[in-house]
């Protein structure tokens, strides 16, 4: 299945199939030199399966986690890029999670002021978020995303068999963000995870969720007002995110806490058995003070509050500011002063 995703000029297409992988060179132009990014934590098959398809082929392989989202692995693969002569004409593959792609879509758009990236998702999260819409970044810091450009992809990949080596919690890491974008615009599909068990409705999760990002990121590229919606749980959601070397908590996990205390009562009923059921958290420890410390840091943040995501009735959502005490309020009264 090809889903179409129309910017003008930076328009393309998200390639949706099983197996997909071992047939890339027909989706995407590989007959040049292609510099390919993995990780650690990334079956090394994906990339060589790739690789073999490439006229001419370099394999980085970065050490897994959030914390080679740096200015030195930037700085690697645009020595890599430098070293192995490529040109203005050749391409990037990111082959791997969200944090290799946002990582490989950066280096591309710095490497002679633009070249052409791909991305080959091999998580859910990645497959249902991060690697369509051209958001790519490095961290610095401890700023998630502080340094980064909009470099849309020329196509994106999407074999839901590369999930099937994922550990199941990093299958529910991902579902969060597909969680996420149906309860903001589509109950029929968030009863899904009510109703049904998601595993075995993955490919339809999946499509459902890039068809609700392929339609936000259409009317909204730059994140000027409707794509702030994609941010819904991700304002308290970083704030966890940042203590994540105590707590140990990843993306997704974070996220769904994010999500809970701004949803009306109603709706957080139906949500926390959904988290629940998929193993996701629903308590956090962590202390009000210190998340809050951590929001007010947050890129997001502006003098009179922080832009906010509250979702009173599911496939519906509300975009507003709320000061941040109020934020701090909702955040007590879902989760306690300090519940560990
Ligand atoms: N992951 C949020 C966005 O792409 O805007």
């Amino acid at each position: 299945m090809i889903i179409p995703l129309q910017l003008g000029p930076d328009s393309y297409e998200i390639v949706m199939e099983r197996g997909a992988l071992a047939d890339a060179g027909r989706w995407f132009r590989l007959r040049r030199k292609v510099l390919i990014v993995t990780d650690d934590g990334v079956p090394r098959a994906y990339a060589d399966a790739l690789a073999e398809q490439c006229a001419e082929a370099r394999v980085v392989c970065l050490p897994q986690g959030e914390s080679t989202k740096c200015f030195d692995s930037l700085i690697r693969l645009l020595r890599e890029m430098v070293e192995f002569g490529m040109s203005r004409g050749d391409c990037a593959v990111a082959v791997g999670g969200g944090m290799v792609g946002d990582l490989t879509g950066f280096a591309a758009a710095c490497f002679m002021r633009g070249i052409d990236f791909y991305n080959v998702p091999t998580t859910v999260l990645s497959q249902v978020d991060s690697s369509i819409g051209g958001k790519t970044a490095i961290d610095l810091d401890g700023f998630k995303n502080i340094v980064g450009a909009f470099h849309q992809p020329r196509g994106v990949l999407v074999d839901t068999e590369l999930l099937l080596t994922l550990p199941p919690r990093q299958v529910a890491n991902g579902l969060a963000e597909a969680v996420k974008m149906l309860l903001c615009f589509d109950e029929k599909a968030f009863s899904l995870f009510e109703q049904a068990d998601p595993l075995e409705h993955m490919d339809e999760i999946i499509e459902r969720s890039l068809r609700i990002k392929k339609d936000v990121v259409e009317q909204d590229e730059k994140e000027q007002g409707l794509r702030r919606v994609l941010n819904f749980g991700h304002t308290l959601g970083h704030g966890i995110e940042s203590l994540h070397e105590e707590n140990g908590l990843y993306h997704g996990e974070c996220v769904a806490l994010g999500m809970l205390p701004m949803c009306s009562e109603p709706v957080r009923s139906r949500l926390l058995p959904v988290l629940e059921r998929l193993g996701l958290p629903t308590r956090c420890a962590a202390e009000p003070s210190r998340v809050m410390r951590a929001v007010a840091h947050d890129k997001k943040r502006t003098e009179d509050g922080v832009n906010v995501i509250l979702v009173e009735q599911a496939g519906t959502y509300i975009q507003r500011r709320m000061t941040m005490e109020e934020l701090r309020e909702r955040y007590i009264s879902c989760f306690g002063e300090r519940t560990k």
